[in-house]
Formats: structure tokens, sequence, C-alpha cells
């Protein structure tokens, strides 16, 4: 980092240069984020995957959108090297391994729902400055789409891979889910989780528990709506967070670190376990120091999505504010004190983002 510090003698020219152009080139990558998220909701990558290449006078018709629109975003992306184009039938293609990371047909491997983060993120700039002025934090509710967009994340990251890649990291839980038994997910958010479970195991009882209304009245209808018998949602402060013996699984998708009390709610978590009962935490792989962090392939994102929604939501309800990279030497901690004296760690090969602890009483 020496060579970093500032000094009396004026900067090599070089440095400057080199500098500038990784700003720039971040400068694009933003603006392709942006991009990306359009794209996205708009449904425009999925209409350009099952197009031949085309004018942006069919590809607008066949997305129902505004030709205008759609030509200049096309020109963005075309420019950033993900959209092809000849510009002698001046038509546009997108492709297919590009197509492998953008569109809904990708799932899980779609990339453009987690780009959704950035604008909704930036939508929060000038709150979040206030913060930074005179302190405080935010409320979920003012984050435009935030349960929408995660649960659309989660879809990828936990719901598809959760039969297959996720419960298997518990050994022995699957026989017991088909068996019978009381399950909680604490911070259920939307719920996909607990309704993919419920609609599998039948003869087991689900329970979800979050903070938010709004999350919580979609989660109740959608279950309704799958008519799932054995699930029930609950508005609830999990702060301070006990059911006594209630439940044999528990579980937490990305959804302590945020908590006004987290450490209150792994401890309320190991005691509302039976005997021989379980408890599987996701939470995001990193470490607890910084300077363990230079390398981390999402780190930038990881601690900016921190500073513009996962802190400011903790501190907004008077809470610890622990942060998106609270990190796994913590993690582990806040465990073992909470009365987990087995904690086991866990990671995914498909999924780099995430770590996964399974934790006994
Ligand atoms: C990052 S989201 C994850 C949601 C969900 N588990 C998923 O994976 O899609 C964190 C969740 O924790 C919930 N949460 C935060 N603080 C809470 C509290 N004090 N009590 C209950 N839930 C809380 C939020 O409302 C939010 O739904």
């Amino acid at each position: 980092m020496d060579d970093l510090a500032p000094t009396a003698t004026p900067p090599d020219p070089a440095q400057i240069e080199a500098f500038a152009g990784r700003l720039g080139q971040a400068l694009n990558d933003a603006a392709l984020v942006q991009m990306c998220s359009i794209g996205h909701r708009t449904g425009l990558f999925d209409t350009l995957a099952r197009l031949p290449p085309s004018t942006s006078v069919r590809i607008a018709t066949a997305a129902a959108l505004d030709e205008r629109y759609v030509r200049e975003w096309l020109a963005a992306l075309v420019t950033a090297r993900v959209v092809s184009y000849d510009p002698h039938e001046q038509t546009y293609a997108l492709p297919a391994a590009h197509a492998a990371c953008l569109t809904r047909a990708a799932t899980p491997n779609n990339i453009a729902v987690t780009c959704q983060m950035m604008p909704l993120m930036g939508a929060m700039e000038d709150r979040i400055i206030d913060r930074f002025r005179h302190g405080g934090g935010t409320c979920y509710h003012e984050y435009p789409r935030f349960h929408e967009v995660m649960a659309e994340d989660s879809g990828q990251t936990i719901v598809a891979g959760l039969f297959d890649g996720v419960l298997p990291l518990v050994d022995g839980l699957q026989p017991r889910l088909q068996a019978g038994i009381d399950v909680l997910d604490a911070g259920c958010g939307r719920g996909h989780a607990l309704m993919a479970m419920a609609a599998r195991y039948p003869r087991s009882r689900f329970a979800g528990c979050d903070l938010c209304e709004d999350a919580i009245e979609w989660a109740t209808d959608e279950s309704r709506r799958r008519g799932l018998q054995n699930l029930r949602f609950e508005v609830r402060d999990l702060s301070d967070f006990t059911s006594p013996s209630a439940f044999d699984f528990i579980t937490t998708f990305d959804a302590v670190h945020d908590q006004k009390d987290p450490a209150g709610l792994l401890a309320g978590i190991a005691r509302s376990l039976r005997p021989g009962g379980v408890y599987l935490m996701q939470d995001i792989a990193g470490s607890s120091h910084l300077e363990r962090n230079l390398d981390h392939p999402f780190g930038t994102f990881i601690y900016t999505v921190s500073c513009m929604h996962c802190m400011p939501v903790s501190l907004g309800q008077g809470g610890a504010g622990l942060g998106t990279m609270w990190g796994e030497e913590l993690a582990v901690r806040m465990l073992h004190d909470a009365g987990f004296p087995s904690v086991e760690r866990r990671l995914r090969a498909e999924d780099p983002l995430n770590v996964y602890f399974v934790a006994r009483i």
C-alpha cells in the first residue's frame, strides 16, 4: 500500500493515467449494469434470445416496447459488446453465450437479476448521504422493490438448488423432512424457500417470520394460491425471538446480519430447537477482516450493498449495523456464543457468494 500513500512528490503520470482509465472502465461497467437491469425487467434479453438477428423495430414490436428507447438501449449494449450489431442490415443479436447469463431461461445463472440491486441501491443515494451526515438508518419499505428483487435473487441462489444442493448440506435432514418435522425460516422475506419445502414435504409443518408486512402479505397470498396447508406466515420482529423447543429445523437465508439484534436472534434460535435440532444459516462468504477480503471476487459489490442497504436497515431498527461482510470468523464466534457448540462450515461450488453453517445444539 505504501506506493499509494500521499507524498510530497507529484504522483507518477503513468499511475494517474492507469487509474483514470480504470475509473473510465468503471463508468462503462456501471452503465452496463443499469442497462442489464432494464433488459431484465422489460424482458428485452428474453426477446432478443428468441429472435433471429433483428432490427430495432422488430425487437421493440416483439417486446411491446417503445422503439426509440429500445434502439438507445441496444446502442449501449452494442458498445458494451453484449449485443452484436450488423451495420449493413441494421440488425441486433444476443450471442448464445451471453443469453446464458442474462435471460430467464438461464435461471439460476441469470446475472441480470442481481444487476437490479445497483439501481435499487442508487435510488436511495440521497437518503444514505443524509445518514452519512447525520447518522441513523433506513427502513426496508423505503427501498423500491426490495423484497421483489431479493426473492428473485434468492430464488436463484437458494431455491433453485434447495433440494439438490442446499438441504443435502445437512446430513440426514431430508428423510426427517419426509417423515414430518417442525421447520422455521426466520427472516423469510417472500417465503419462496418455505413454499418449495412445504410442497415437497407435506408431512412436515412450516412457519415463516419476517419484520416486513408487505413481504408476509405477499407470501401468505402466494401460499394460499398454491394451496399449501402445512405452512403459516407471521409478521414478527425477531429481535426478542424465542419459541422454546418448538422446532426441529430452523433456517435463515441471508437474514442475520441486517437484524436489529443478530446475537439475540441466534440465541433465540438455539433455545427454539428441540434436542437433535439443527440450524442452517446461509450468509455472505467472506472474512470479518477487511485485509483478507482484498481478493474477494465480489468485495466492492458486497461492501457497497452493505453501505447502501444491510447496514442502514439494521441501524434503522436501532440495531448493531453488523454489515453484509460481518464475516465468517465473527459468524462462527457468535454461533458458539449463542449456544451452538458444533458449527460446520459448508460451501457450494456453484454459489461463490454464499457460505453455509450447519449448527447443532
Ligand atoms: C436479505 S433479506 C432475505 C430474505 C429471504 N430470507 C430471502 O432469502 O429472500 C433479510 C430479511 O430479514 C428480515 N429482517 C430484518 N430485520 C428483521 C427483524 N428484526 N425481524 C424479523 N425479520 C427481519 C427482512 O425483512 C428481510 O426480509
